[in-house]
């Protein structure tokens, strides 16, 4: 095991080049096992959720290979092998498998499963949908049973505005027999990433990027070559790294309009922002103002960037409120940040911050992805030394992490844990 060193305080500089997107990743690669010939992916993050996918494929008979971030599945092979348990924990998207396999197979068993700790996160909705398209779906011991004689079109109303819900049903549904209208559908771009592949393997689906999601079934669907979308939660991170501990950062492969919502943020804040075609630059902030957000569905203010907001936030002068109306008990971090001499407490779905405070170096652990991402900011901006632990939980979202941060000038570094270090973590 291992954990991250960060010398704080300096300033970073130059440019740093976002990854593909992992939320889209963990769908695309899933959704190659309804082809019946090979699928390319291009642009794939180097993360272990993607590698972790890589091997449930394998698991299930695909032929996969994996190099320079180029995915290519081949799925003439695959059966549909139960997937109880073991690897399919470790990520929240293996429910992707689901839809995928119910699509292919009409029958799938998938363990229920794992992710980052946010709160409750059902997947009702998901199941709502899978019955509607003809599936009976039962939960027994922890695994999800999914079987259907057929799939046929329906009209789903998602009572709950859900990424993963939308994207499963699109995957049970290409397939199915008649048409399909999911109604309260999520917009995020990886649901227009998902039916862009989709599409180019042939499956009709119009409305992708808008509340209402029309399919037309298809007999069949063949392989393409896809370029995933850049990941707009990394590049998300890394403008408020540049705003947080930053003179001057540009951050290459981006969509801008991906980001508006926080731009606008930033821009309240008082930070220097330049939005070219594909590269937003971030200036030095300086003076910044405390600002409130609230997260909401897309276009609205990700959830995903209100962990690694908070850090920056310490920084601003004034009373901060971030409201979480996605997850409840998305504020592990705050703890952590108090550690290094935030100001800052949780009250209800809401974390409210008193800046500025010059943080200190300290130890902490990342408990979820993002709340690592918070971690890490918070490091770069703090006087002296922060040791993070809890390292597999960025290993899963943030590609090359180190490497990209030391490009921006960052003394960062992965250091192996000592037994007794190892032994302090578990009684935690
Ligand atoms: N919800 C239900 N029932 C369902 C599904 C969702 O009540 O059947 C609720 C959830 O509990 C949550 C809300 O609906 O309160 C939104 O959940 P959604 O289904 O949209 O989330 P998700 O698909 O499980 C994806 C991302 C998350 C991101 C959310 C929200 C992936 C693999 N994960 O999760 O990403 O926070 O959308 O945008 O795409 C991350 O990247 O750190 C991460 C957690």
């Amino acid at each position: 095991m291992e954990k991250l060193k960060i010398a704080g305080g300096y300033s970073l500089k130059g440019t740093i080049k976002v990854s593909g997107a992992k939320n889209s990743a963990v769908a695309l690669i899933p959704a190659t096992i309804l082809a019946e010939t090979p699928v390319t992916i291009e642009g794939l993050p180097n993360i272990s959720d993607v590698g972790i996918l890589k091997t449930l494929l394998e698991e299930i008979g695909g032929a996969v290979t994996f190099e320079d971030g180029e995915m290519v599945v081949d799925p003439t092979q695959m059966v549909s092998m139960p997937l109880p348990n073991g690897k399919v924990k470790k990520l929240r998207a293996s429910y992707y498998l689901m839809g995928a396999m119910l699509g292919r197979f009409k029958k799938a068993v998938i363990g229920l499963p794992g992710g980052c700790h946010l709160g409750p996160r059902p997947i009702d909705q998901h199941i709502k949908g899978f019955e509607a398209l003809g599936a009976k779906v039962t939960n027994e011991q922890g695994a999800i049973y999914l079987r259907a004689d057929e799939l046929h079109g329906a009209r789903i109303y998602l009572d709950v505005v859900s990424v993963g819900a939308t994207i499963n049903i699109m995957l049970a549904a290409v397939k199915a027999k008649g048409k399909t209208v999911i109604e309260n559908a999520a917009k995020e771009p990886e649901i227009i990433d998902v039916a862009t592949l989709l599409t180019n393997m042939g499956a009709k689906i119009k409305g992708a990027g808008t509340d209402v999601i029309r399919i037309e079934g298809v007999e069949s669907l063949n392989g393409c070559r896809h370029t995933i979308i850049p990941d707009r939660i990394e590049a998300g991170t890394f403008m408020l790294l540049g705003a947080a501990a930053g003179d001057g950062v540009l951050i290459d492969n981006v969509i801008p309009h991906h980001l508006e919502s926080l731009t606008a943020k930033l821009r309240e804040m008082g930070v220097p922002i330049e939005v070219g075609d594909e590269q937003i630059f971030i200036g030095k902030g300086e003076h910044l103002k405390a600002v409130d957000i609230k997260t909401l569905v897309y276009p609205g203010f990700p959830t995903d960037l209100q962990q690694p907001f908070t850090s920056l936030l310490t920084k601003a002068e004034g009373t901060s409120v971030v409201t979480d109306t996605i997850y409840s008990a998305r504020f592990k971090h705050i703890d952590e940040l108090r550690r290094m001499n935030a100001n800052i407490k949780v009250e209800g779905r809401s974390a409210i911050i008193n800046g500025p405070t010059t943080l200190q170096g300290a130890k902490v652990k990342a408990s979820d992805l993002r709340a690592g991402a918070a971690l890490v900011i918070a490091g770069l901006m703090a006087e002296g030394i922060t040791e993070v632990t809890g390292l597999e939980h960025i290993d899963r979202g943030y590609s090359n992490l180190v490497e990209k941060l030391e490009g921006l000038g960052a003394t960062i570094w992965r250091e192996k844990m000592t037994e007794e270090e190892m032994e302090q973590q578990k009684s935690l």
